[in-house]
């Protein structure tokens, strides 16, 4: 077969969450392509990987370190020019991996169809490699994490659910907490300062659980948000990996 780039959704942290699906792919591929936020950064997707693939496993394979800077992306204005650079050159290592004919396994938090990185790599490589094979495997989000912590579903019946980035504008923010039955709140950990008086103001405070760190160590369920509300940088700030559910029924 040849070879391909597999984006494996990895979970959200436990590694008894990842997939068998997602092991076979991670045991199988020579080189392992880990995602990090800062040039020699760490990445807590290869971390997952370490603990749930053998010594022995892990000692045969490369693994390179891929840099992806974290910038909020609008899709309608497309990304910063330093963020399609560090695109490409990422594109450009896995080309070449794949032209040696080495697949390449890039492990991805939670599930890929969710805010991944993957899908910017794939489509980038699509673009300077258009031949190339690409494969997604689905994995556990980091949202069905938060609710089965909190033993609480998603959505019932004829309950619709959205799922948004809290960095959107307050104004977007208040019509989609206005108008769905369950919001999912991701990216949350910068904007507490505003987002807790906002759902204050919506009479959705009692109905928001902040779940930080879901299916780690350190995970934390916190139905009081009153803590997180004040001014910037006097007020304390969850952990990147913090997802909100507002459940109004
Ligand atoms: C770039 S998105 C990645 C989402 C991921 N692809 C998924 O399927 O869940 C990062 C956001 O996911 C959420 N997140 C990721 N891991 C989490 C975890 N273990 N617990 C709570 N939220 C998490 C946080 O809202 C974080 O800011």
């Amino acid at each position: 077969m040849s070879a391909t780039l597999y984006i494996v959704g990895v979970g959200p942290g436990d590694p008894e969450l990842l997939t068998m699906k997602a092991l076979t792919v991670l045991r199988q591929c020579p080189v392992i392509a880990t995602p990090t936020a800062s040039v020699q950064g760490h990445s807590t997707a290869l971390s997952i990987v370490r603990q749930a693939l053998s010594t022995v496993d892990l000692a045969e394979k490369e693994i390179i370190d891929l840099y992806f800077p974290m910038h909020k992306i609008h899709r309608e204005q497309g990304p910063e020019p330093l963020v399609v650079q560090a695109w490409q050159e990422a594109a450009r290592r896995i080309a070449g991996l794949l032209q040696e004919g080495r697949s390449v396994a890039f492990p991805t938090l939670g599930d890929p169809a969710i805010y991944s990185t993957g899908h910017y790599l794939a489509m980038t490589l699509a673009e300077i490699y258009p031949q190339a094979r690409v494969h997604f495997v689905p994995g556990i989000s980091a949202m069905s994490a938060c609710s089965a912590n909190t033993r609480a579903p998603l959505c019932l019946g004829d309950d619709m659910l959205a799922v948004i980035p809290a960095t959107f504008s307050d104004q977007r923010l208040r019509q989609v907490l206005e108008s769905f039955n369950t919001i999912v709140l991701m990216k949350v950990h910068r904007v507490m300062h505003s987002l807790v008086p906002l759902l204050r103001e919506l009479n959705l405070l009692d109905k928001a659980a902040l779940i930080e760190r879901a299916g780690m160590a350190d995970e934390r369920v916190l139905t009081d948000l009153t803590p997180f509300a004040g001014e910037e940088g006097c007020v304390p700030q969850p952990h990147y990996f913090s997802t909100i559910i507002v459940r109004k029924r």
